[in-house]
């Protein structure tokens, strides 16, 4: 095969979204990284190279802090969306140092290993009284029915945001991560545009609630926090909550849906956590290894003198870091395209990130998948199809759009 043949690689493309893992593969073989100009990004493929990127102060989520748009070609962010920008604007994810920094230092007080480990008996509980009625039933929709309730309630009881609207939550979550997938059709940018309008407008009354009527939640600590004697701005609590809701919920569904139809294709593997000769806690690991529900985050690169694996990359490109393709690779897991839950090194997964963008929700996604796979495995039992799911559609947020189980 030609190398332009063995990096030719289409992200929209149907049989690849059916199983990416091959194409991911033989691009990884292929080159550390290659350039595509149709997408005009720079893909990095293996393990090493995805981990070194993540920690690389020469990268950046964004470049608006140290450069023009006009300056490296990109266009100006389309004023019609303007309401998704505004909630993206002081998002940790769009932020790079010093406001990063800021921001980061005040989530992350909220995310102490204690408060975070305080969830996990409320987070246990849950899942239970959750599932104890599907399991009775014997058939459900596991994301519908319990994982995005059952992610939403655990998010929103850290924050301190009320359940009555979860639905509402998912639902404008869901319409604004279409936003990182490549080539957004405008009704699903229009879309994630009303939801981030909707979304703001119920965080601005949570915060004048909040103002009047303090409590002992996040989102007062937000309200109240200061930082170097200043407050933070509406704009900026409004950004932070909203990153907070959808990221705490869409990639642990996702997992948990991705590792749930592994385990129902792989039944040995199963039997070895319902036997308990693997601990929910490290099949955990081999889940988002396995089949990690984000495949992609991009950087761009900030500096003159960068260099991947002796190409040299110039300032101003963006880089595309495939997870799934690190995740898979051979020169770091043995058998890499198998699910096994025993694995030793599974928690080397590049499914949380790295460097400044780590992700801060870590051990609480931990916790919820850890103890929805025990209450799987203590109310459920055998975990069988009743259909063939199917994928989303989505490449970059990978899950299923349901995931129907029945009994054997
Ligand atoms: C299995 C579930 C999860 C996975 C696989 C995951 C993955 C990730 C990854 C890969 C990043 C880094 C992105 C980058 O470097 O460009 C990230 C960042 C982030 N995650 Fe998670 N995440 C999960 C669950 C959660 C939860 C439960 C929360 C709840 C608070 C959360 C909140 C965040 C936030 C706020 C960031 C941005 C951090 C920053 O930019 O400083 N995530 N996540």
């Amino acid at each position: 095969m030609e190398l332009s043949e063995a990096l030719a690689f289409d992200p929209a493309d149907p049989a690849f979204l059916s199983d990416p893992y091959p194409t991911l593969g033989r691009l990884r073989e292929a080159a550390p990284v290659f350039y595509d100009p149709g997408r005009d990004r720079w893909f990095v493929t293996r393990h090493e190279d995805v981990r070194s990127c993540l920690r690389d102060r020469r990268l950046g989520r964004n470049f608006r802090h140290v450069m023009e748009p006009e300056e490296i070609g990109v266009p100006p962010l389309d004023p019609r969306w303007d309401s998704f920008w505004a909630s993206e604007r002081w998002s940790l994810l769009w932020l790079e140092p010093p406001d990063h920094t800021r921001i980061r230092k005040l989530v992350a007080a909220a995310f102490t290993p204690r408060s975070v480990e305080a969830l996990r008996g409320p987070a246990n509980e849950l899942a239970r009284e959750l599932l104890a009625p599907l399991a009775e039933r014997g058939e459900t929709e596991l994301l519908y029915d319990f994982a995005q309730p059952y992610s939403i309630a655990v998010i929103c009881r850290m924050l301190g945001v009320p359940l009555d609207r979860h639905r509402d939550l998912l639902d404008w979550s869901h319409r604004m991560v279409k936003m990182y997938e490549f080539d957004v059709p405008e009704e699903a940018a229009a879309a994630a545009n009303r939801a981030a309008g909707e979304f703001r407008e119920y965080v601005e009354e949570l915060i004048r609630d909040r103002q009047a009527r303090p409590r002992d939640d996040m989102v007062t600590a937000l309200v109240e926090a200061r930082v170097d004697g200043e407050r933070l701005s509406d704009d900026q609590i409004v950004s932070t909550v909203i990153v907070l809701l959808n990221a705490g919920h869409e990639a642990t569904v996702n997992t948990l849906g991705n590792g749930t139809l592994a385990f129902a294709r792989n039944p040995d593997q199963w039997r070895r956590v319902r036997t308990d000769d693997v601990p929910p806690a490290q099949a955990v690991e081999e889940m988002i290894r396995f089949d990690p529900p984000l495949q992609l985050f991009e950087r761009w690169v900030l500096a003159d003198d960068f260099t991947l694996a002796d190409t040299p990359i110039p300032k101003g490109a963006k880089l595309a870091l495939l997870f799934g393709a690190a995740n898979r690779d051979p020169r770091v897991f043995e058998l890499p395209n198998e699910f096994d839950v025993g694995r030793p090194n599974a928690s080397q997964h590049i499914g949380f990130g790295g460097g400044i963008h780590v992700c801060i929700g870590a051990p609480l996604a931990r916790i919820e998948l850890e103890a929805s796979v025990d209450a799987l495995r203590e109310l459920w039992g055998d975990v069988a199809l009743a259909e063939e799911p199917r994928r989303t559609g989505a490449f970059v947020i990978w899950g299923l759009e349901g995931l129907r189980l029945g009994r054997v």
